[in-house]
């Protein structure tokens, strides 16, 4: 049993301090936690609570909540931000792997799912006290094979690769809890990639990033650096209005208590919102001709077809599409050797673009390298703090406003048209 070396680090939800009057139990109501992207927390505890959620409550790296099936379901289909969501099964304070078994053994699996369904088992920790994770994901696998055999005397087959049920576990230095998940494969995997270029996003990131720059989803958008178009994809589901699983199917359809007709009515419901495509202000470009196919691509797979306008060009050299607009780009950054000269040519040379060209635009750069973002020489307004996967990064906010911006060295020219006054930063 592989153990999953992306720890995602996640404190238990608080407990409420709310002084609000409680609302009377509903029995039908379970307990929720949807991962996500470190930073994108408040985002996806927005949607959450309008996918119907209560007892919402942002944690490090995911949201916890409480609902019915209903709002699972709406979840999973709905959050642009979520990258899973597991429904708690136990939770338990703890000090051995037996107390780890015992808990998971309690758990009447066979009312769950199928004895053929395959199944997975991983597990994250943050200052666990045992040694071996690989110990405890076996203990937590043997466990739900014993109460399947102890009921039916068979029990189901392990597949790491395509499991039909995964199942987590989650340990910190005092409590093991225990999730079905209701999501199968991740959700940033919205079922439209087809064709992968150099480093591409996460969708879940990319959907992040797009709605951390407050974009209206009216306004001209532009990612002159597309790759293989994960933001202008992403954007385009958002403006008009489709549920990124809208071409996916999920775990919980594979459940044994699953309802089929009630899920239908909650997609349905969801799909009618949805806006025919049609040519958006959504533009994107790449220097890479194969990657601007790439992006072409993919956005035939996502229906897309025809809403975003493509060319290949150099970011350095391409006119502002519209007068004014949200310009958002993951631009290269180097790893292997001769890039680190090239790139300290290139992020100057960027932020010159952007001053020549894009005035009256709010500029977003995504970058891990905070050396190579000061080389772009002009002050951010904001500097927002985001993990892809366990890497830190910045998505940094230049506001271009005509003649400013230019961050200069102690007695070096201004090249301003502005006047001196002239502040244009938010913080
Ligand atoms: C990190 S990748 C972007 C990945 C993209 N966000 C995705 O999800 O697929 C950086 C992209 O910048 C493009 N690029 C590099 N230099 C460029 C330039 N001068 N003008 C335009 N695009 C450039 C590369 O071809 C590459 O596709």
């Amino acid at each position: 049993m592989p153990r999953n070396a992306k720890t995602f680090i996640r404190k238990p939800p608080a407990t409420s301090t709310s002084d609000a009057p409680r609302l009377p139990h509903n029995p039908r109501t379970r307990a929720f936690f949807a991962p996500c992207p470190r930073g994108l927390e408040a985002l996806l505890a927005a949607e959450v609570t309008a996918c119907g959620a209560s007892d919402v409550k942002p944690a490090a790296a995911g949201v916890a909540f409480r609902g019915e099936m209903e709002v699972c379901w709406r979840v999973n289909l709905e959050s642009r931000i979520a990258s899973r969501v597991l429904m708690q099964m136990a939770r338990v304070p703890y000090k051995t792997e037996r107390e780890i078994y015992d808990a998971t053994h309690a758990v009447d699996w066979p009312s769950q799912f199928g004895v053929a369904r395959s199944i997975r088992v991983d597990v994250n920790a943050i200052k666990c006290p045992l040694k071996s994770l690989d110990f405890v994901t076996l203990r937590i696998k043997d466990a739900v094979c014993d109460r399947f055999r102890d009921a039916l005397d068979q029990r189901p087959n392990v597949d790491t690769r395509e499991p039909d049920v995964r199942i987590h576990g989650f340990l910190d230095a005092e409590q093991f809890i225990l999730y079905l998940d209701t999501s199968g494969e991740p959700l940033y995997k919205r079922g439209w990639r087809t064709e992968v270029g150099e480093a591409p996003l996460k969708e879940n990131l990319a959907a992040g990033m797009v709605m951390l720059t407050g974009w209206d989803r009216v306004e001209p958008l532009f990612d002159p650096m597309c790759g293989s178009g994960t933001l202008l994809i992403e954007a385009a589901l958002m403006a008009l209005a489709i549920p990124p699983g809208a071409r996916r199917t999920f775990g919980f359809e594979k459940l044994n208590r699953h309802e089929p007709a009630k899920w239908a009515a909650v997609r349905e419901a969801a799909m009618a919102k949805a806006q025919a495509p049609r040519p958006l202000e959504i533009y994107g470009s790449d220097l890479s001709a194969a990657d601007v196919t790439r992006a072409r691509t993919n956005l035939d797979s996502a229906g897309l077809t025809g809403c975003v306008m493509l060319q290949r060009a150099d970011v350095l050299e391409v006119p502002a599409p519209a007068a004014a607009g949200v310009l958002i780009a993951n631009p290269p950054y180097g790893v292997r050797i001769g890039e680190a000269t090239e790139l300290a040519t290139f992020y100057p040379a960027l932020g010159n673009a952007f001053k020549a060209r894009y005035t009256g635009w709010r500029c977003y750069v995504f970058s891990a390298d905070a050396e190579l973002a000061k080389l772009i020489r002009l002050k951010p307004s904001k500097r927002t703090p985001l993990f892809n996967g366990p890497l830190e990064c910045r998505l940094y906010e230049y506001r271009m406003i005509e003649g400013s911006l230019r961050r200069t060295k102690p007695g070096e020219a201004i090249n301003s048209t502005a006047p001196a006054d002239d502040n244009n930063c938010t913080s």
